[in-house]
């Protein structure tokens, strides 16, 4: 039996302004605000938080940020900070998706300050990480996400490494309709585990919820979540209708 309670979490992206975000999200918190089984999460943009987490507020459904600087203030034009967002009562914030790391720049050690950062702010964070298809078709992906989980984790001690949430999310299956198989995808999931047991402990590698990401959807989410280190989703697309996100979380009820 999995101790570790599913956790879909609504990848909105640059998607949904604060009135649409506040209506999907109302339609979320309607069906799933009261039950405690599966956590449920939805990730506005920067400009929705405030308009959502008034409709969250009170409910079971949870609200993240998809990004943050790690300093708590100062003249950093454009940026937000980790008490910024918990001044709008966010819970998680997703931290290094692929996406901040191809288009953004953000490396490794970069994502660490953040997490750092986050964990300090009593933030959970939202770790992501994943290889490439150019990666993967050269069997580096293993090394890969290795670096990864241990340059973004540096320096954070056991206790608060059990806190956070690692999604893993194969790029070449993220927006593309590709998916990683129920297998591939379980296999990195132990993978990841082994890593964190290396730079911890085996109650670590147990306790951390490992999302995957990458094109899940209804169809494909209720083998993907079968696999045991499968701990839930991080989702893009099919969180931005509520009939999608809906089923997906009712999968996951059913799990
Ligand atoms: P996708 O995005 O579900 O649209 O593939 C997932 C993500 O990038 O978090």
């Amino acid at each position: 039996m999995n101790a570790r309670k599913y956790l879909i979490a609504g990848n909105w992206k640059m998607n949904l302004n604060s009135a649409e975000g506040a209506e999907l999200a109302a339609q979320v918190v309607s069906l799933f605000g009261q039950q405690t089984e599966v956590s449920v999460c939805v990730c506005p943009t920067f400009t929705a938080l405030e308009a959502v987490s008034k409709v969250v507020n009170e409910s079971n459904v949870q609200l993240g940020a998809q990004n943050m600087h790690f300093e708590s203030s100062g003249a950093y034009t454009g940026e937000i900070s980790p008490y910024m967002l918990r001044s709008l009562y966010c819970h998680f914030v997703i931290l290094g998706h692929s996406e901040r790391r191809a288009y953004f720049g953000e490396t490794d050690a970069i994502i660490n300050k953040k997490t750092r950062a986050a964990l300090a702010a009593s933030l959970t964070p939202i770790v992501c990480v994943g290889e490439t298809i150019e990666e993967r078709q050269a069997e580096k992906h293993m090394d890969v996400v290795r670096t990864q989980v241990q340059g973004s984790l540096a320096e954070i001690d056991a206790a608060d490494l059990k806190k956070l949430v690692i999604a893993y999310e194969p790029v070449w299956a993220i927006g593309t309709g590709l998916t990683a198989t129920p297998e591939q995808a379980q296999e990195m999931h132990a993978f990841i585990r082994s890593v964190l047991a290396g730079m911890a402990n085996e109650d670590v590698a147990q306790s951390v919820r490992i999302q995957y990401g990458g094109s899940m959807k209804p169809s494909n989410a209720a083998e993907l979540l079968a696999k045991p280190d499968i701990d839930g989703g991080l989702i893009g697309g099919a969180a931005l209708e509520a009939k999608s996100f809906v089923e997906l979380v009712r999968i996951a009820q059913q799990k």
